[in-house]
């Protein structure tokens, strides 16, 4: 077979008259590096959406839903060996191995280019067979003095069609490209080319598989994988890894943290609060939190990702970079965020969970019986006594992607383009031992200490990671931050140096406490409403914090409990801090942290001394 060649002029042909003679250009380069048989510049337009998912549905890429139960959505089913992010094949390929640092894995960025696109390299010819789509996107509101602009090329319409919906994507992101705004260049192939007459596969990808970042040049290359984090670029690729070393050289801020507003109904005082916590450990949940106590309303502003910036004011400000929900489906319910459940009703593509009988979706954890015949994640029948062999019909990373917009609670700024100005940051991961409900800073470095000493039980966001095991996981950054860790740690420093007390007060939270037989302490869901009551009462001084161990800690006649049904036995029991258990993990964070030699930052290692002599006291 001859590959295509594409010139110059008749890729522009093909092109929108708003596309620039540089972006042309480029399309171009990159269709004659990877054959693609045609090229189709995506608009972003509903008439686009219906023909593309049509054209899917008759490939078998997209079950259509019915309907009448779950209108204009579709379900899609990965292969096995696709189903999450894969963090061992996930590279920064910084010009010094040292601005990777030993907590990502890196690669020469000129043998990596060899490795991609050198004459034996992988996106030779990757697309043959493929129409690649050129993606403009924009992460964050249009126009907007935080917001970042991207173009994917890509050979998935199902990376176009989750794109439009986590995105703003199409013909407003290529005007401001051809107005001259930078952009950040994106290729990804599923990498499986078609030769002449070869019937295409419902889950085209390769075995072989490179997530690759070029911090200095702002590029991102992904071959392999079609699926979530490794394919929708404009996500954890450019909002996080590039774009934390772009927030580095520009004083601002790429974080793994939801963003709400949480109103006070009786004085209309309102506060902004980011949350990280690693993957799959419940911040769509918190962002779209239900209060339980009364008093207080919640609403999202982003569930994933916030963008930071100090505004004109000097506080920080955040954006919610994307225009969707990525949210995990297993374990959403009307009982645990019937927020989340509400926002999917409708334009939602679901990916790995199981078929109903009706044309609906199912996973485990959500509402009502399980019904007697389902189709699995993979295609097949399943029952309850799969279930009760063990199986799973929805795979544990099963997904859901949904316009933000159809969010019940939707924040009415969510895209006010300068942002919100946040009031408070919390950290938390998932410990079943040692650490406390919530504890509050001592100091700012304290703050960042807090923040670089996350550790969490792995969950089944990455597919290369055993799950359950502890791991590190500072700032819940750990797969998503584009350079050295002890930098980024250096880079908070700086932010709160630069914005003084005006910087947000940081928070650990921990809602994953057991007891000694296994069973959670604190209720969670809802009921995280009391931790942010406690929180912004803090910061009106309305309360008074105890010193403890890990930070200073609410009195337990401050913290409102009522109805809660968590008895003070088992608040005691949150607030126990043994500190031998403490002097072992002290140890641990001192072995994690020597890794990162001289970079480590002279405050953090303060810190960790702070934290050792606050438990040689307490022994
Ligand atoms: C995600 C993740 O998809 O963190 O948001 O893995
Ligand atoms: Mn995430």
């Amino acid at each position: 077979m001859t590959e295509k060649t594409y010139t110059v002029e008749e890729v522009r042909a093909g092109a929108p008259a708003s596309a620039p003679a540089e972006l042309v250009e480029w399309v171009t380069k990159i269709a004659n590096l990877t054959t693609p048989k045609d090229i189709q510049w995506a608009d972003g337009s509903k008439e686009e959406w219906d023909r593309l998912s049509e054209e899917m549905v008759k490939a078998g890429t997209l079950i259509r839903l019915n309907p009448e139960k779950r209108p204009n959505s579709f379900l899609a089913r990965s292969l096995p060996s696709d189903v999450a992010r894969v963090e061992s094949r996930t590279f920064i390929c910084s010009e010094k191995e040292e601005d990777a640092g030993p907590t990502n894995h890196w690669a020469d960025p000129k043998e990596m280019k060899e490795t991609l696109i050198g004459e034996k390299g992988v996106f030779r010819g990757a697309m043959r067979g493929r129409t690649m789509y050129v993606v403009p996107f924009s992460m964050g509101p249009l126009g907007g003095p935080i917001s970042q602009l991207g173009i994917e090329l890509t050979d998935s319409p199902y990376v176009v069609l989750n794109m439009r919906i986590m995105t703003r994507m199409g013909e407003g992101a290529l005007k401001l490209i051809a107005a001259g705004k930078p952009w950040v260049p994106a290729v990804h192939s599923v990498g499986a080319p078609l030769a002449d007459g070869e019937k295409d596969v419902a889950w085209p990808c390769n075995d072989e598989k490179y997530i690759t970042h070029f911090p200095e040049t702002n590029e991102i290359w992904s071959f392999g994988s079609g699926y979530g984090g490794n394919a929708l670029l404009g996500k954890k690729c450019f909002a996080l890894r590039i774009a934390s070393t772009m927030g580095r050289r520009d004083m601002w801020m790429a974080e793994h943290m939801l963003i709400l507003r949480l109103t006070d109904e009786k004085t209309g005082r309102q506060y902004h609060v980011t949350a990280a916590f690693p993957s799959a450990c419940g911040k769509t949940n918190l962002a779209m939190l239900q209060p339980t106590i009364k008093g207080y309303k919640v609403e999202t502003v982003g569930d994933d990702i916030a963008w930071m910036r100090p505004g004109k004011d000097g506080r920080l400000r955040a954006i919610n970079p994307e225009a969707g929900f990525f949210g995990v489906a297993p374990g959403t319910s009307y009982d645990t965020n019937p927020m989340a459940m509400e926002t999917m009703k409708a334009n939602t593509i679901f990916t790995n969970v199981a078929l109903t009988d009706d044309g609906d979706v199912w996973w485990e954890g959500i509402d009502g019986e399980q019904p007697e015949h389902l189709i699995d994640w993979q295609g097949n029948d399943f029952t309850k006594a799969d279930t009760a062999a063990g199986k799973k019909a929805a795979h544990p990373n099963s997904r859901f992607t949904t316009p933000a917009s159809q969010c019940p609670i939707i924040c009415p700024d969510w895209e006010a383009p300068e942002g919100v100005a946040i009031d408070a940051i919390l950290f938390g991961g998932r410990r079943a031992t040692n650490v406390p409900l919530v504890a509050e800073q001592y100091t700012p470095a304290h703050g960042v200490f807090i923040g670089a000493n996350v550790s969490s039980e792995v969950t089944a966001a990455a597919l290369d990671v055993k799950a359950g095991a502890l791991r590190h996981d500072p700032f819940a950054m750990l797969p998503f931050c584009g350079y050295n860790m002890a930098d980024y740690w250096g880079h908070w420093l700086e932010m709160q140096k630069a914005l003084g007390d005006k910087f947000p007060k940081v928070y650990q939270v921990n809602w994953f406490r057991k007891n000694a037989d296994g069973k959670f302490l604190w209720p969670g869901y809802g009921e995280n409403s009391r931790v942010l009551d406690w929180i912004v009462r803090r910061s009106a001084g309305e309360v008074e914090a105890v010193e403890g161990l890990t930070g200073l800690y609410p009195k337990r006649e401050d913290f409102n409990l009522e109805g809660s049904g968590v008895s003070d036995a088992d608040w005691e029991t949150m607030y126990t801090l043994d500190p031998e258990a403490w002097e072992a993990e002290a140890a641990d964070t001192e072995k994690y942290f020597s890794q990162f030699g001289d970079k480590l930052p002279a405050a953090v290692r303060e810190e960790l001394e702070n934290l050792k002599k606050r438990i040689a006291d307490a022994k």
